[in-house]
């Protein structure tokens, strides 16, 4: 069956989809973006992922070119259209088309393209075994907070991940703490059972996924602490894992070669595979 996007109004072909050379996307990465699972028929923390997207357009002060009502039906519509009820769908709104320049007009209207993606994308193998991560320098920039489609970094730093036979890289900053992954949120649990995570600032990605983990972790009224953490804590953790839409909850077995804990997924990232899966099943029956 051939893949159907939806393009700036139509629902094309990916072969007919197209998008003006003078597309601000293309020029300079000014866009966001958005990644939601569909499972059995239904989003995924969709709340939550619109929520982000009108953020992250906001920060970039570009006007939304459609209610929150719209984009669902078009989500649902291009699913539907693409015979899919498991998937994700990705949704890229640009500033729009314009004569190549830095300063932008006013008043564009937005490029807005969804492609949906067939299946459960993680293996299931990463969720049994768990995860070879390594560490990378953080070289991005100060507003890592906002899901734009420039990803060179994140790219860059997946594709040295995957070179060195490992299936994440760890971004480690100027101070020496792990911030996130290329495409996740990067966690660890200390001696003391204690979990933690970066906080949701400027240096990371609040993940919807990371959210949700959070959300389920109080209500269940185990520890937490949203703080930054050094490679030597997570040297000494004793257990590890990492979260996003895409790979639900990892669990991370060594890091650039040095195993977590026993080298194997610890009690603790199973509970939290169980309680997101929950989740999941719950919010999506
Ligand atoms: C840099 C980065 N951090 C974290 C995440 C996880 O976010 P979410 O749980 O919303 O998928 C992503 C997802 O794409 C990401 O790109």
């Amino acid at each position: 069956m051939s893949r159907i996007a939806y393009v700036m109004g139509r629902y094309v072909v990916h072969r007919d989809g197209g998008v003006s050379i003078e597309d601000r996307g293309f020029q300079f990465a000014d866009g966001v973006y958005e990644v939601i699972a569909l499972t059995n028929g239904r989003f995924l923390d969709e709340a939550a992922h619109l929520e982000r997207l009108g953020r992250s357009l906001a920060e970039l002060r570009i006007v939304p070119p459609m209610s929150d009502r719209a984009l669902m039906q078009v989500m649902r519509e291009t699913m539907r259209r693409n015979g899919l009820k498991n998937g994700s769908i990705y949704i890229q709104i640009t500033r729009g088309s314009a004569p190549r320049e830095h300063g932008f007009p006013a008043s564009l209207p937005p490029t807005v393209v969804m492609t949906a993606k067939r299946g459960k994308p993680v293996d299931p193998r990463l969720l049994q075994d768990g995860a070879k991560v390594i560490l990378i320098p953080d070289i991005r920039w100060g507003r890592c907070d906002i899901k734009t489609v420039g990803l060179l970094p994140n790219t860059l730093g997946k594709q040295t991940a995957r070179e060195a036979g490992a299936f994440e890289a760890w971004q480690v900053d100027r101070d020496g703490f792990v911030t996130e992954g290329t495409s996740t949120n990067a966690w660890m649990v200390n001696a003391a059972g204690e979990i933690i995570t970066h906080p949701a600032n400027h240096r990371i990605l609040g993940g919807v996924t990371r959210g949700s983990i959070l959300a389920l972790l109080r209500r269940e009224g185990l520890p937490i602490s949203e703080r930054p953490f050094t490679v030597d804590d997570l040297r000494g953790a004793g257990e590890a894992f990492l979260t996003s839409t895409i790979s639900m909850v990892i669990p991370v077995v060594t890091v650039d070669g040095r195993a977590i804990g026993d080298g194997k997924p610890g009690p603790m990232t199973r509970r939290l595979q169980e309680l997101y899966n929950a989740h999941a099943k719950e919010t999506t029956a």
